[in-house]
């Protein structure tokens, strides 16, 4: 075999001339950042604002569980009165962490943040990469314990939403009702496709044979999890629309309309 000369051989490209892909690859991490910059200020914003977050009946779910006893609307007095600032602080850092150590979340926000890789077939910002091995992503393996923290403030969520249907004037039915169910919907369609809860169904066990319900249980999880992405996109919209929406209510800004008398 005869040795190529080292004049004629191709250089090698540089990282970043590697890619071959001519589409719009940076479309979907673009979105990405826009997406949940934008959520992230909003939820913020709106913890931090401690008002505007209960226009009787609804119960903004930043808000909820409210446990501070200065809440204008108590679930359940946990925290005293020495609590004065925003009750929802008290509370959004359990969806928070479990938004933010989903699998799901995890590829899409390292895609589009870290750039480790921005998308299939483009090359890493970084040369090195360790993994989820040091801090802070070793942190991310406390995702299912976020998981069952997350199951008791959906159980919050849906008690809110029942009490939605029950106005001063009795029982009915206003938009606002259903803001509140379909937030509580989205959210347990989040949580019930959560990986961590399909391998708590069954995912662990190395044979069904004796464990028929839970192969059950495991089979129904799976195809909720083939659409976790979409609940997990669909469920951030529905929890920052239902904020804003009892948020305009209780400013006055507009009025809630009602379905059923
Ligand atoms: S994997 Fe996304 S919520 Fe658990």
């Amino acid at each position: 075999m005869t040795a190529v000369p080292q004049e004629i051989r191709a250089e090698p490209l540089p990282m970043a001339a590697e890619s071959r892909r001519r589409d719009a690859w940076w479309a979907e991490p673009l979105a990405v950042v826009v997406v949940l910059t934008s959520f992230g200020l909003y939820a913020l914003w709106a913890a931090l604002q401690n008002g505007n977050y209960y226009a009787a009946p609804y119960l903004s779910p930043f808000y909820s569980p409210c446990i501070s006893v200065n809440c204008v609307h108590v679930t359940l007095p946990l925290i005293g009165s020495w609590w004065t600032l925003s009750p929802a602080l008290l509370i959004l850092g359990i969806p928070l962490g479990f938004r933010v150590t989903c699998y799901y979340y995890r590829k899409a926000y390292y895609r589009a943040f870290f750039w480790s890789p921005p998308a299939c077939a483009i090359p890493d910002a970084r040369r090195g990469y360790s993994g989820e091995t040091r801090f802070p992503f070793v942190l991310q393996n406390s995702h299912r314990y976020f998981f069952w923290l997350s199951l008791v403030v959906l159980a919050f969520l849906w008690w809110d939403a029942l009490l939605a249907f029950r106005f001063p004037t009795g029982v009915g039915i206003g938009l606002g009702t259903v803001v509140l169910v379909v937030n509580a919907t989205l959210l347990t369609l989040y949580s019930l496709s959560c990986h961590s809860c399909r391998y708590l169904c069954g995912g662990y066990l190395d044979s069904f044979k004796d464990a028929p319900i839970r192969y059950r249980l495991w089979r129904w999880t799976n195809r909720l999890n083939a659409r976790h992405p979409h609940f997990a996109w669909i469920s951030l919209f529905g929890v920052a629309l239902a904020d804003l929406y009892v948020r305009l209510v209780a400013m006055g800004v507009i009025t809630d309309p009602r379905i059923v008398f």
